[in-house]
């Protein structure tokens, strides 16, 4: 039986001679691949700036010391996201506010205007699964109570708001190319876009010990610094990032044909026409209880599909939060939804007879 992944990177016989050329060519750290993708990068998100990182949390760590964030500054961020979108903040001592999640599994933007105080700078929302959060609403939010904005594109390179990138709308945004993501470097990697140049400044400096030249360093930094061949690796990815991810939403239009109008399976919300255009890092369906979930994901191991569940525990439950900050409030959609969602398999290389296998397993569970 024939195993089915939850997810697998793209390789080609090109990317692997591009790695040979860089271990060939002896310059490893920093130099001109990294430079390249960076500017590849700024013109595909439309943005001024790019600055790699060794992974999305180095580089939004290094942002937030660049931007100045304090002890006591709050940060709006919706609970369901992966883990590291919030530890950058609290290590420089600011404070995330927890939001609740709306039917498209993103950031609610009501809520997150009832949480805004007097300490709120800015606003943190996530692109989750591949899908825009709503982008015109938040800028529309921040502009009113004059936060800033950092789009978390870590699970969304190439989703589209409005015909333009998402990543090219907050004053700044962030990426990760860890290997599942839609654009990876075969391990870890991540970056920030701006179009502010004192912001990119600091940050260049910051991630390489805070130095000007070789031998002056201008502020205490770090080494978060990016590597040749990973930039090798991800320039190549770029090049083919729009068919990648064409190849996710032929595979998610499969899930829908074969699971639209199957009782207990609710699929993940439709693209809005002209507005969103979202590029399925995830495939994720919610089933009707937390046990239906359980017992199908179990189910479908059995048959050699694997499948995964993002998040089990939202960010607001998290032990390490609790200590912190003690119990927050309840968040009712996400822990409704947390109970139930299940991941399913979704790559750009998924086959229209995979999808059909995957969605044969559900309907012949829920069936029973
Ligand atoms: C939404 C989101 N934000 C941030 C991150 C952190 O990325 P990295 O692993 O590159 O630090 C991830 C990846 O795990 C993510 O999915």
């Amino acid at each position: 039986m024939e195993k089915i992944p939850l997810s697998r990177s793209y390789h080609s016989p090109r990317i692997e001679e591009r790695i040979l050329q860089v271990v060939r060519g002896g310059n490893y750290i920093l130099g001109p691949e990294c430079k390249a993708f960076e500017a590849e990068l700024a013109t595909y998100f439309g943005r001024k700036h790019v600055v790699l990182s060794s992974s999305w949390t180095a580089a939004v760590h290094l942002l937030h010391l660049a931007q100045g964030l304090k002890e006591g500054d709050e940060i709006l961020v919706p609970s369901l996201t992966a883990f590291p979108s919030i530890e950058p903040m609290i290590h420089v001592g600011a404070k995330p506010v927890f939001c609740d999640i709306d039917e498209t599994y993103t950031i609610d933007l009501e809520d997150a205007r009832r949480r805004i105080t007097k300490r709120t700078v800015g606003i943190l929302p996530v692109h989750l699964y591949g899908r825009p959060a709503d982008i015109d609403g938040f800028q529309q939010l921040a502009k009113e109570h004059g936060l800033w904005m950092i789009e978390d594109c870590a699970q969304s390179h190439g989703a589209k708001w409005k015909g333009k990138r998402a990543g090219s709308y907050g004053e700044h945004a962030a990426f990760s190319f860890y290997p599942s993501k839609n654009l990876t470097v075969y391990g870890d990697g991540g970056a920030i876009a701006t179009d502010d140049p004192e912001i990119a400044k600091k940050v260049t400096m910051l991630r390489n010990h805070g130095r000007k030249d070789k031998y002056l360093h201008e502020k205490v930094g770090f080494n978060l610094r990016f590597n040749e061949i990973q930039a090798a690796v991800g320039r190549e990815q770029l090049v083919v990032l729009d068919e990648l991810n064409a190849g996710r939403r032929r595979a998610a239009d499969w899930y829908r044909r074969e699971l639209e109008g199957v009782r207990g399976v609710a699929l993940p919300p439709k693209d809005i026409p002209g507005v969103t255009e979202s590029v399925y890092h995830m495939f994720v369906i919610r089933l009707d209880d937390h046990d239906t979930r359980e017992g199908l994901g179990k189910a479908l191991k059995e048959q050699g599909i694997e499948t995964g569940v993002h998040y089990p525990v939202p960010n607001h439950q998290q032990p390490a939060i609790t200590e912190l900050y003690g119990e927050g409030d309840r968040l009712t959609r996400t822990e409704d939804y947390v109970a139930r969602i299940l991941s399913l398999p979704m790559y750009p290389a998924l086959t229209e007879e995979q999808v059909v296998r995957v969605a044969n397993a559900i309907k012949s569970y829920l069936k029973k």
